[in-house]
């Protein structure tokens, strides 16, 4: 297969987890025959550093033109406390979403067998745990209409959605479940949003087509507790975005690393897939970020253009390493593995993995 690829590094330890994710992908270009063309973009603060925009209109056609996009990671600190910045990396990666209509963005939460004793929580709580949240992506309160007085003393952030925006998400997360354990969450704050009580509507209609799978309602600040309480209870969670953004870091938390934290972002047209992580600025230049998150978006990707047995190879490939602990020290403190040895560890179990594989 033939795909046109854009790489968009970004900050921080995007580029170094970014760099294992193509080395894979190029081991499995190799291995399968496939010729996959990689152009690079940048986004975020040193996008602003080179040109003032966070999304240079040449980065945008290149995802545009390209077909898929593979991210790094975005944000840098010294725009974080500064309330009057005018730009900010991250309005790069949300004004991409927008543009290329990213709706759906999927970030499955799975544990390692290997890491069950990574986990902060206990193992029977977390044995069997493997769900995937479906967070709405392109509107609600982060796209919403703001304001702030002249005074700057009132600010407010408008929440908005309509039925069509709700509907195609729906869509597509009850096929997810009826392909799964089929149940589908859908979680809320129903009982104070007026948002929330349409969504409750359109999804509990869309549901009607979709007989074989089980609609549940939970209120988002339930959903908080029972991701840590009964995590294994849950299949598929339909959520809008910023409960979507708070659940998954959250949900990241059970398998022991948030490094490990893979998503897709699906629309119309385009598709990007990236960590669910940040810029994680403080070890930026190490070699010590773990580069799985990147690497199992990169799976993700090939999932979405059909290559199933190839994205398997490179999630059999991630488990060799974890097996064999050749992780980076977020998985254990006291691995001397570097982020790219992981990278080369990963690609080389695809390259050389591929004949058994196969059989
Ligand atoms: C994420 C991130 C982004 C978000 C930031 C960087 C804008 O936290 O992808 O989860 O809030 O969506
Ligand atoms: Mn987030």
């Amino acid at each position: 297969m033939n795909l046109k690829l854009a790489l968009l590094p970004g900050d921080g330890i995007g580029p170094e987890v970014l760099a294992q994710a193509v080395k894979c992908l190029q081991a499995v270009e190799e291995a399968f025959g496939h010729n996959f063309v990689y152009r690079e973009a940048v986004v975020g603060a040193i996008a602003i550093d080179k040109t003032g925009d966070p999304l240079p209109q040449s980065t945008l056609d290149l995802c545009q033109e390209a077909d898929a996009v593979l991210f790094g990671a975005i944000g840098d600190p010294k725009f974080d406390n500064d309330p009057n910045a005018k730009v900010r990396p991250e309005h790069g990666l949300l004004k991409l979403r927008k543009e290329l209509g990213l709706y759906a963005n999927i970030r499955p939460v799975q544990v390692f067998p290997t890491l069950i004793d990574n986990s902060p929580l206990k193992k029977e709580i977390i044995t069997g745990v493997d769900f995937v949240i479906y967070r709405e992506l392109t509107g609600g309160i982060y796209f919403g209409e703001k304001k702030i007085n002249e005074a700057g003393t009132v600010a407010s952030d408008l929440c908005e959605y309509s039925e069509l925006e709700i509907e195609r998400i729906a869509h597509l997360a009850f096929k997810a479940a009826k392909n799964r354990k089929k149940r589908l969450t859908l979680v809320d704050k129903a009982n104070v949003l007026e948002s929330s009580r349409l969504w409750r509507k359109v999804v509990t209609k869309i549901g009607q087509s979709y007989p074989e799978v089980t609609l549940d309602f939970l209120f988002v600040d339930n959903a908080a507790m029972q991701i840590i309480l009964n995590p294994a209870l849950f299949d598929v969670i339909l959520t809008e975005n910023m409960f979507g953004d708070i659940l998954s870091d959250e949900g990241s938390v059970i398998g022991g690393s948030i490094g490990l934290l893979a998503s897709a972002s699906i629309g119309e047209n385009n598709a990007l897939f990236e960590p669910i992580h940040g810029s994680f600025p403080q070890a930026k230049g190490k070699d010590i970020a773990n580069p799985i998150a990147s690497i199992l978006s990169a799976a993700m990707l090939l999932e979405h253009f059909g290559l199933f047995e190839e994205a398997m190879l490179v999630r059999h490939s991630v488990d060799k390493s974890l097996e064999k602990g050749v992780v980076t020290p977020d998985l254990n403190n006291l691995s001397e593995y570097t982020t790219s040895q992981v990278g080369d560890f990963i690609a080389h179990t695809i390259e050389e993995s591929d004949d058994d594989f196969n059989m």
